[in-house]
């Protein structure tokens, strides 16, 4: 199918099976600020924005990835940090020289050899984020700053290094914000919209810059952020990548806010960006909630994106304390993946690339927990119910895979006897256990009673498959 410049058009665009069966992709935020990778540790998004407001949330960003933004806001703590270890004139594109010599000697593979172990199935790299610099060698440079690139083509190396380990490669680009066309300081929600760039100049150099990158890259995920000037032919933009890259998807933030009549309506900002959004764009194939997850399952697709810990951006200020442990990390991707949606999960590496080892240690326990439950997740579609209980309180997860159900156990059960609540099978359908192979169950009027093996190894989660049992 060939796609026309037109809403119409690309609105036929189906979201392709790959993404609704790859469930999860590694998310790299990688740039200056990876050199000063310093952020107060607030709190997570939501949690923060209720407490202090957005004026307490951008004065005190966790975002490390902001820090060019928080630099500007008077008293900030990362304006006292810039100080002390820098010199508060240091100017922060001079962090370009240190990211660029210390990239030269990265190795991608390494990168690509964890997420494959992971189990990611795809990943999504910063090609441009809001501090403008650029990670590849583009045809379109910087107008305002020399050489504010990477002297070497970090998102083709990396590209390449994800796909020989057999994932597919998607980009992020801040089409919203580019402190080097609009320095605006963003000190308040009302900023974020006002500081999008709207410059004729800016609408030709940001279109320009991702039909460079699906050309160069044929990306399998067009990731914008924040938003896109008011002024620019999306559709024209979206039939040229999905007649590029036909099992291509588009995120939900290519949102334009009107500009003529004033500020967009607050109200409806607020509304949005309390499910964890941005107002949604005409056309786009997935949602990407933030820091949030859904109750219940959403029709739509969607992905949910978060850093490990409170940052996008490698925070060396954040401790394993403010991370998801280990099992919070399963837990959380299984409620993502019984609810129809795909999770994110972010790594933050340092300027020279290094992925810190409370990190990797997350996405290897993730990987070995998928190495031994990934039937129940890749593939997997919601069921006709996300969650359900045990009579001892433990929760589960379900997924289904044709007529096959699994019940997924957010904890290890302390006694052998386990009753799903409310759970009803098929008589004579098989019941296994992932790990250990075939178990008893029973059925009774409460629910579907099954003996585990005892004793049952600790783990996250514990998967038991009900051959038949979602018809
Ligand atoms: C927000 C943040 C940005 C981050 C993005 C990832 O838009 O501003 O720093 O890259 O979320 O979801």
């Amino acid at each position: 199918m060939m796609y026309e410049p037109t809403l119409e058009s690309v609105r036929a665009h189906v979201v392709p099976d790959w993404f609704h069966d790859a469930k999860l992709g590694i998310f790299i935020h990688w740039g200056l600020y990876s050199v000063p990778g310093w952020a107060p540790t607030t709190g997570p998004l939501h949690e923060v924005v209720a407490k202090e407001g957005w004026q307490g949330w951008f004065a005190r960003n966790p975002y490390a990835e902001w820090y060019m933004n928080s630099l500007r806001v008077p008293g900030s703590p990362t304006a006292s940090y810039h100080a002390q270890h820098f010199g508060a004139d240091f100017p922060y594109e001079r962090f370009a020289e240190t990211f660029n010599r210390d990239t030269s000697s990265w190795d991608p593979s390494q990168w690509a050899d964890l997420f494959r172990r992971a189990g990611a199935r795809y990943v999504v790299l910063t090609t441009k984020h809001h501090d403008g610099f650029l990670l590849w060698p583009s045809s379109r440079p910087n107008p305002f700053r020399e050489g504010y690139h990477a002297s070497r083509d970090l998102v083709g190396d990396l590209t390449g290094a994800v796909r020989d380990a057999g994932l597919r490669m998607g980009l992020y680009y801040s089409g919203g914000l580019d402190w080097t066309f609009n320095d605006r300081v963003i000190a308040d929600i009302i900023d974020l919209f006002m500081g999008v760039p709207q410059q004729p100049e800016y609408v030709e150099y940001a279109s320009a810059h991702w039909k460079e990158l699906i050309d160069r890259y044929q990306p399998s995920v067009l990731w914008n952020d924040i938003g896109y000037p008011a002024a620019a032919n999306l559709p024209e933009l979206f039939s040229y990548y999905y007649n590029t890259v036909p099992e291509g998807v588009i995120n939900d933030r290519f949102t334009q806010a009107p500009v003529g009549d004033g500020p967009p309506d607050p109200a409806a900002i607020m509304q949005a960006i309390a499910q964890g959004m941005l107002p949604a764009p005409p056309h786009f194939d997935f949602r990407t909630p933030e820091y949030a997850v859904f109750p219940d399952i959403k029709a739509e697709k969607w992905e949910s994106c978060r850093g490990l810990g409170y940052s996008f951006g490698y925070n060396r200020n954040e401790t394993v304390d403010d991370m998801l442990s280990p099992a919070e990390l399963v837990r959380s991707f299984v409620d993502i993946v019984s609810k129809n949606g795909n999770l994110l999960i972010n790594v933050g590496p340092m300027g020279d690339g290094t992925i810190p080892t409370e990190q990797a240690e997350r996405l290897e326990a993730l990987g070995a927990w998928l190495a031994v439950n990934g039937e129940a997740i890749y593939g997997s579609r919601p069921w006709t119910r996300a969650e359900g209980t045990t009579d001892s309180g433990v929760g589960v997860r379900f997924t289904r895979k044709g007529s096959d159900l699994y019940a997924i156990l957010l904890d290890t059960p302390q006694q052998p006897q386990v009753t799903l609540t409310g759970l009803t099978i098929p008589a004579g359908t098989g019941v296994t256990l992932f790990g250990y192979g075939d178990i008893a169950a029973v059925q009774h009027d409460s629910g579907l009673t099954v003996t585990l093996p005892s004793p049952l190894a600790d783990a996250p989660a514990h998967t038991i498959k009900i051959v038949g049992g979602a018809a």
